[in-house]
């Protein structure tokens, strides 16, 4: 049987560079090896966590289509789904549920960073915590076990989320034999932590992103916005303690990363490198740019694709559930 990849993103905000460069980016580049059986979904039910507008909800949930599309997802090489068109999920979200200890919630990093906020702002430690964002590590137990997935991209913050699948499936394979695979997670080490404008992690959280998909003029503000130290333009500079020169490289050719390598040690401007920098991420994404305008200005289509990959996911999690009822006594 093939290996499974599998990966989800939550739509709770415009995509932004960290998104593409520590999840969508090196999926895509596991996509393309054919011995891996492919799955990738819009996890909006995780975004109902925090998103509880209807009108922004749908609209950020085909945006996270579009993105994947518009990057190079193919639908038809994949199984391409939004997490809602598959129930399966949800009924084995509350199977884990029964297998997901109380103690390991109360340590999942989301949930803790909110209770540590509110012990310090003299709150009830609970405060603002819904049971979504609670389960959260159980749903996406759910996700990654219904597909027996082995390999998941994701970007350094997910990780713990991982291992608790892993503990959740270890759980239940001792009470029951043999039934789920452990999954690993697999990060882009070079830029596990892409910084922001501000040079915090970049994260809708802090208001530092920079959308993948945001128009040239103001793309180019928003490079002109990366702190910089106040070294003179002809001063040498390092690349590695760089964020533009973590970004440049994600985008130039090898032959003009070296260059611009070269360039920080000889001494360059943060304008020239600014500019630079917007240079090859313009060249990057104007296709992909106005292939997600297009299919956004299409919501029909991306209801048709998505539909279709529901199907083939769905012909994978059925008969699975159905065996997993099986040992647990439902049927
Ligand atoms: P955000 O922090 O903006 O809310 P999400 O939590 O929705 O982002 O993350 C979606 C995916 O993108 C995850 O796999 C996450 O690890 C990855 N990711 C988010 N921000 C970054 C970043 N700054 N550097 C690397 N990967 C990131
Ligand atoms: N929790 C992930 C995030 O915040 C999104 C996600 C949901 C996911 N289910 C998943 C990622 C399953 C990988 C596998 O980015």
């Amino acid at each position: 049987m093939k290996k499974t990849i599998l990966t989800g993103i939550k739509p709770t905000g415009q995509v932004h560079l960290g998104n593409y460069i520590g999840a969508i980016k090196p999926a895509l580049e596991l996509a393309k090896i054919q011995e891996y059986k492919q799955a990738y979904f819009v996890a909006d039910y995780h975004g109902l966590t925090k998103i509880h507008d209807a009108k922004e909800f749908r609209h950020l949930s085909y945006g996270i289509a579009a993105t994947w599309l518009a990057l190079g997802l193919d639908a038809d090489k994949t199984i391409f789904y939004r997490q809602s068109d598959v129930p399966e999920i949800f009924e084995l979200n509350w199977i884990f549920s029964c297998f997901a200890s109380k103690g390991l919630m109360n340590r999942a990093h989301a949930y803790k960073s909110i209770v540590d906020s509110n012990k310090q702002h003299n709150r009830d430690v609970d405060f603002g915590v819904n049971m979504g964002i609670y389960n959260y590590p159980i749903l996406m137990t759910a996700d990654i076990l219904m597909f027996n997935t082995e390999i998941v991209p994701v970007g350094k913050d997910q990780v713990q989320h991982v291992e608790i699948a892993r503990d959740i499936a270890k759980n239940f394979n001792n009470t029951y034999g043999e039934t789920f695979g452990l999954p690993k997670y697999k990060i882009q080490e070079s830029t596990a932590i892409l910084p922001g404008l501000d040079g915090r992690k970049m994260s809708k959280s802090y208001n530092n992103t920079i959308p993948i998909f945001e128009e040239p003029k103001k793309l180019e503000k928003l490079i002109n916005k990366i702190k910089t130290d106040s070294l003179p333009p002809d001063a040498p500079k390092d690349p590695h303690t760089s964020i533009i020169f973590m970004l440049y490289k994600e985008f130039a050719s090898p032959s003009e990363t070296q260059q611009m390598k070269d360039q920080y040690l000889n001494g360059i401007g943060w304008g020239e490198a600014k500019a630079e920098l917007f240079k090859v991420m313009n060249r990057f994404l104007e296709e992909p740019r106005e292939k997600y305008n297009e299919l956004m200005a299409s919501t029909g289509t991306l209801d048709n694709i998505l539909q279709e990959g529901a199907e083939k996911a769905r012909g994978l999690s059925i008969p699975f559930l159905k065996q997993i009822k099986r040992k647990i006594g439902v049927i």
